[in-house]
């Protein structure tokens, strides 16, 4: 089908959802795909931060086939082999306190699950989320982000979510108590323009959870599965080695089949009993098959190395682009912040091909692109930012 024909077919059948760009997407290998049209697009948006591991990974597509042809789907049910693969081995690359997952469908799921468990441990209701968080769309988790016009749309809200200053650990004390049950926040906020708190706000976050027994949760679902150059944000030395009680997962961690996932220390899940929690499609063969090779596959392609070494190639590049002003993030989670509105830089780039992603903050440019990405592909980037090169 042509692009033309394609695009007035969903417009007139599918609900709104985002502002589209004009291409079709009909394939893609690693950091590249093709339209409907033929033509190749370099992806530095990662398919909306989703496919970690490059388009199609031949390692992922394997495992899905193979599962496909074994069992598509039985829920927690029953024990599954390939399920038990998948809880150890995000257990075992987990900051150490980690002892267990639990498995949704989507990174809004991991949150609603990781405050309704914040809610089990602690018998209280309230939770403490940050200007400029963003942490999903169904009702708890649109009432915790507290960006733009998000919260309203999920009117009327859950009570209970109190918003505090991002980066500020004055405004956290003031609401912080013993009627807390959770503080949740994105420890890099990606779509408020790739926003960053320093190593002893997190530390300080961790006393003041410590201090009055609240659970802390880290939404993971842009900086988990090996974004950040670490498996974990939690943990690392970006956190200052402060481990969350709860780390929610979900975009990268099935390279593009809808996985999502909490990670939960021992103070957390046992307070979980049988029936507590479920979902039917959660921990299904077909999802943790693509999860399981999903790990193997940045594991065994040393992606996690490869992004650190690519987010220095970037930054020493990009000091040749003039407009450029600042560069915000860590590993494959970065914002470009430009002197003025970037929207026309973004479009120019699509037009040069490359994908990239606008944020919150006008003059941010997000790029997400697969931990797999390669420095040339980065230099094709750059050469168009300072339009040079082939058009
Ligand atoms: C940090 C963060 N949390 C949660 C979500 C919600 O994830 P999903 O769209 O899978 O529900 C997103 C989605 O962009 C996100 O960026």
């Amino acid at each position: 089908m042509k692009f033309e024909e394609i695009e007035q077919i969903e417009e007139q059948y599918q609900v709104e959802t985002y502002a589209k760009m004009n291409i079709a997407v009909e394939t893609g290998r690693g950091a590249w795909v093709w339209t409907s049209e033929g033509e190749k697009y370099l992806d530095l948006y990662g398919g909306h931060a989703v496919c970690a591991t490059g388009h199609s990974h031949p390692h992922v597509v394997r495992a899905i086939q193979e599962q496909a042809e074994k069992v598509l789907f039985y829920s927690n049910l029953v024990y599954s082999e390939i399920r038990a693969k998948a809880a150890e081995k995000l257990v075992a690359i987990a900051p150490e306190s980690i002892t267990k997952a639990f498995f949704c469908n989507s990174g809004t799921e991991a949150n609603e699950n990781a405050m309704r468990m914040a809610r089990f441990a602690t018998g209280r209701e309230k939770i403490i989320s940050f200007t400029g968080g963003f942490h999903g769309r169904s009702a708890d988790s649109i009432s915790a982000t507290f960006l733009g016009k998000y919260r309203d749309l999920g009117k009327p809200n859950v009570p209970g979510h109190v918003c505090a200053e991002f980066g500020n650990l004055d405004s956290v004390r003031e609401l912080a108590d013993d009627q807390t049950a959770a503080i949740l926040l994105e420890p890099i906020q990606s779509m408020a323009g790739v926003t960053e708190a320093p190593p002893e706000f997190f530390k300080g976050l961790r006393e003041i959870c410590d201090a009055h027994g609240i659970v802390l949760i880290f939404d993971e679902v842009q900086t988990g599965v090996g974004r950040t150059g670490n498996w974990f944000f939690s943990g690392s030395e970006f956190a200052g080695g402060v481990e969350a009680d709860i780390i929610t997962l979900a975009k990268s961690l099935g390279s593009g089949v809808p996985v999502g996932a909490c990670l939960v220390n021992d103070k957390v899940s046992r307070n979980i009993k049988t029936n507590d929690l479920g979902t039917t499609f959660g921990g299904g063969m077909l999802a943790m098959a693509a999860t399981v090779a999903t790990l193997e596959a940045i594991e065994k392609d040393r992606m996690r190395e490869n992004i650190a070494a690519v987010e220095s190639h970037l930054r020493e590049r990009l000091k040749e682009v003039e407009e450029v002003v600042a560069v915000h993030g860590k590993g494959g989670l970065i914002g470009i912040e430009f002197a003025d509105n970037c929207k026309p830089v973004h479009q120019k780039l699509l037009d040069r091909r490359i994908i990239t992603g606008t944020s919150s903050n006008p003059k941010i440019l997000r790029l997400l692109p697969p931990l797999s990405v390669k420095k040339e592909e980065i230099d094709l980037l750059i050469d168009a930012l300072n339009e040079r090169g082939a058009g």
